[in-house]
């Protein structure tokens, strides 16, 4: 049974989240949650913990404990500086791994057993290792969107809102680029650099040249893989007065297409500062709940829902386990964490 003090901040959550969320989120779930949001927060002060959310964090946990909410980039610092004891990552894997790599410290917690992503998945340590042997003294970027160990295996690690920047900041003539082939493609359109794809058979050169080359590998976001030209042609005949967005991890092609495109934050700051009356968000629709929930004033078009079956396990009912039981806690063995830490800190100064 909830104290007076807990149900007095349930009903202001309550309130709170009504205020904000009531077009996107059913009443009756507000009130469920906003219970649930309420001990979390309560639990969260007696602990001396703050939560992370990543702007994929569904709409009534995003906008009912996190402390921060924000972009792979944006949270990466917070969590470096942050003095609380506990850190609760409401992300997937790859997000908490690197709050741990920089603040070891801490005690890290992620409120699922597994918190995937396709993309981290896609690549090893060992198949880092293999590439600095077929092309010795090239440098690595890698997407932060990596295990701990890819990342120590890595000269520097990029962010959706920095990936162009990071590969130019080298002055290398030939960069591995991993493990994402559509932001693979799109840095290298930016950056009018020639793709390599290693693993896939060249049909008219045997021994590719490195000059201006950007080294890539083949792994795909399962989220952005399903937006397709096709899909912004439509929207473009249908409703040509939407600005449209895509993230960096979408196709080339539809990146090509789109009017912006950015990391999450970036997108969200975009649609708050175009006088669009109407845009279409090409990436994850929690966020486009929490987008929408933001711009009661412009029309959001709902072309199609894609979740990330990953961030989808974040849910307000373990996060509240997480911190009631001190679970799931993040270890990163410490050969493999300085070695990713070098990898981090180097954007961090960086950017
Ligand atoms: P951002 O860094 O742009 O938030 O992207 C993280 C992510 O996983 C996108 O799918
Ligand atoms: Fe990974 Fe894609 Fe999910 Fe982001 S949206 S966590 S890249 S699977």
């Amino acid at each position: 049974m909830s104290t007076p003090a807990t149900t007095e901040s349930a009903h202001d959550l309550y309130t709170h989240l009504r205020s904000r969320l009531r077009d996107v989120v059913p009443d009756v779930e507000l009130r469920y949650k906003a219970e649930l949001a309420a001990r979390i927060n309560t639990l969260k002060r007696e602990r001396n913990a703050i939560i992370l959310g990543h702007n994929y964090m569904e709409p009534a946990l995003f906008h009912s404990i996190a402390d921060v909410g924000g972009d792979s980039l944006e949270l990466s610092r917070q969590a470096a500086n942050t003095d609380k004891d506990i850190i609760v990552f409401c992300g997937v894997r790859f997000m908490a791994e690197t709050a741990k790599i920089l603040n070891p410290s801490r005690t890290v917690l992620l409120p699922s057993a597994r918190g995937g992503c396709s993309l981290a998945d896609g690549i090893t340590a060992d198949d880092i290792r293999a590439l600095r042997e077929r092309y010795p003294g090239v440098p690595v970027v890698t997407y932060i969107n990596t295990s701990a160990e890819v990342k120590a295996e890595s000269d520097i690690i990029c962010t959706s809102g920095n990936a162009a920047k990071v590969v130019e900041s080298l002055n290398a003539d030939a960069v591995i680029f991993l493990p994402d082939e559509y932001l693979a493609g799109n840095v290298a359109k930016t950056t009018g650099r020639r793709i390599i794809f290693p693993t896939r058979a060249m049909p008219s050169v045997s021994t590719p040249t490195l000059e201006h080359a950007l080294i890539a590998w083949t792994a795909r976001c399962e989220v952005h893989d399903k937006f397709t030209l096709e899909d912004v042609r439509n929207i473009r005949t249908q409703f040509p007065d939407t600005v449209i967005l895509a993230h960096p991890e979408c196709r080339p092609e539809v990146v090509d297409a789109s009017d912006f495109s950015g990391s999450t934050s970036a997108m969200i700051r975009f649609v708050e500062d175009t006088n669009a009356p109407r845009y279409l968000l090409l990436t994850e629709c929690s966020m486009g709940d929490n987008v929408a929930a933001a711009n009661p004033d412009k029309d959001m078009l709902r072309m199609c829902s894609v979740r990330c079956p990953h961030m989808n396990e974040i849910t307000l009912e373990d996060t509240l386990e997480a911190l009631t039981k001190t679970q799931h806690v993040i270890e990163v063995p410490e050969p493999v964490r300085v070695r990713a830490h070098r990898a981090l800190t180097r954007m961090l100064e960086f950017s």
